[in-house]
């Protein structure tokens, strides 16, 4: 557990959780998020937060079986803040009144400040009107003894509520969005000003942290880390080598569905610029061979995780077997799989990273990153010294090519599509909008169309180009790039690439596509 002051964070179950956490982070305040009914007393207790924050979250106090903050969240004598339906079950748990309203507020509206408290200190006037982000159909009718109003919107009139003597406090709005745009800044009055966080959590101290603990949980053992030369299992590799040197050995699979250069790259950087020991498998003839005549985007995605995993297995027997897996599993994923309200109930993809674990495996894992979002992987990479070729990368998936080539996949195919790919990637560094983009890549279309060049008549394939933003991959918009620019690369592909002669921009958002196209 980290050493710094920390919040604790119960959800609710709401959209948004998750940024009420990267807004502390981003201050320098570390935190945890729990399932309000997995806080016991106890483990709260042992936890030792400076405050607590209660999420949003769909349900309604008024419903017999709704979520319920534990009663010694408010007994410990700790600051407290409650947001939307988190401050309606802290006033109903404190003697409020909440019910039902023919006034809905959802999306932005404005608060009239009529008050003070600490947590609008400095950053909100009495008289103001501030813009800010509400989703709720519930709201406080009465409140609580001890509490006073701070501040007013139309269809809630405790926008934001304070108790000073208690140090409780509540916004029907949620500051943690980027439509509350002095949400971040109420934050930290609560999290630096009432509760004292000193805001120390860097990403240098983490590192040291990271380090001892990574040693006292290997000792002397040894340690394999699946390299797929993404973001998360690059950083855990190194930070890892860091903390143990030559007990970690990296397997890098190449499965022929890498992009242009890649395998090269990621061999260069860690065997020679990183010193760490690795091996690289080049197992494009296993994978391409049986994914021969499978058109399947479930199947094709099955077939890879299956040969991952007995490539691996291979590879880790040869270099004598290990005691722990290293694995790049980030936080969002830990969230997930104990969130309130569960993961995604329905399957859209096997997702997969290094192909999940095999049934019955001896190995411990050694997951150096699960406190931490993805652009804190991307800080850690940067303090360890790591090139910004690696640590700004775009999101690449396990599957790689294969998704991307609808239909059967065969090596022809991949050389293309690589050729396509690289030339869309390199135009949109040079016109400085990587770093803009979430994800860039093409795809290459399982349709012939005619076209015309110099004089004759061609027949080739069409391919699609898809960029998008987005901050976490679960939704994401188009990127809206130039015209001017869109047809310089389709110009560049259909001359430079032979077999393509059409070119189409993806402009659909997720949801309702998916990012990938399989
Ligand atoms: P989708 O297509 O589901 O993708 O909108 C969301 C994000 O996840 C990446 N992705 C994967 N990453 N293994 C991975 O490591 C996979 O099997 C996988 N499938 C999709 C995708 O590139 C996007 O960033």
């Amino acid at each position: 557990m980290s050493q710094h002051d920390r919040i604790l964070i119960l959800d609710f179950g709401s959209q948004v959780t998750q940024l009420i956490a990267r807004r502390l982070r981003e201050s320098g305040v570390y935190c945890e998020i729990w399932p309000y009914n997995a806080a016991p007393e106890a483990r709260i207790r042992e936890f030792a937060p400076k405050g607590i924050i209660l999420s949003g979250g769909p349900a309604s106090v008024n419903e017999g079986e709704s979520p319920r903050p534990p009663a010694v969240v408010f007994e410990m004598g700790l600051p407290v803040m409650g947001i939307c339906y988190g401050q309606q079950a802290m006033a109903h748990h404190l003697g409020g009144l909440v019910e039902g309203s023919d006034h809905k507020e959802f999306g932005r509206a404005f608060v009239d400040v009529t008050g003070e408290c600490a947590i609008t200190q400095g950053v909100w006037a009495p008289g103001a009107r501030e813009q800010v982000w509400m989703s709720h159909g519930d709201r406080i009718t009465k409140l609580p003894p001890g509490f006073r109003v701070v501040a007013s919107s139309e269809g809630a009139p405790f926008a934001v509520i304070a108790d000073d003597a208690r140090r409780f406090y509540g916004t029907m709005f949620h500051p943690e969005v980027v439509h509350t745009p002095h949400g971040a800044q109420l934050l930290q009055n609560f999290t630096q000003g009432v509760c004292g966080c000193r805001g120390d959590w860097t990403m240098g101290a983490y590192r040291a942290e990271a380090v001892a603990r990574i040693r006292a949980q290997v000792g002397n053992g040894r340690v394999i880390c699946g390299l797929s030369g993404g973001v998360d299992s690059s950083v855990a590799a190194v930070l890892i080598h860091e903390a143990i040197g030559d007990q970690l050995t990296c397997i890098y699979v190449d499965h022929g569905l890498m992009r242009a250069n890649e395998s090269a790259q990621v061999v260069a950087t860690f065997r020679d610029r990183f010193n760490i020991k690795l091996v690289h498998r080049d197992a494009s003839d296993l994978f391409l061979g049986q994914l021969s005549g499978v058109t399947d985007p479930e199947v094709k995605r099955k077939t890879i995780g299956r040969l991952f995993i007995e490539v691996f297995e291979e590879e880790q027997n040869k270099v004598g077997g290990a005691d722990f897996l290293a694995q790049g599993t980030l936080y969002p994923d830990v969230i997930e799989s104990i969130s309130a309200t569960g993961g995604p109930s329905v399957t859209i993809k096997s997702h997969h990273n290094v192909g999940g674990l095999p049934a019955g495996m001896r190995m411990k894992l050694v997951e150096p990153l699960r406190d931490l979002f993805k652009d804190e992987v991307r800080a850690l990479g940067r303090e360890l010294g790591m090139p910004e070729e690696i640590v700004g990368r775009h999101p690449f998936p396990g599957p790689g090519l294969a998704i991307r080539i609808p239909g059967e996949v065969t090596r022809e195919k991949a050389d293309i599509l690589r050729k396509v790919d690289s030339i869309f990637l390199e135009e949109i560094r040079a016109a400085g909008l990587y770093d803009a983009i979430w994800q860039a890549f093409a795809v290459l279309l399982p349709v012939r169309t005619v076209g015309v060049m110099g004089d004759g008549r061609t027949y080739d394939s069409a391919c699609a180009l898809r960029a998008v933003t987005s901050t976490d991959g679960m939704t994401a918009d188009v990127y809206p790039f130039d015209m001017s620019f869109l047809t310089r690369v389709s110009n560049r592909i259909v001359n430079e690439v032979r077999g393509v002669n059409r070119v189409t921009y993806d402009i659909t958002s997720k949801p309702p596509g998916t990012i990938e196209w399989e």
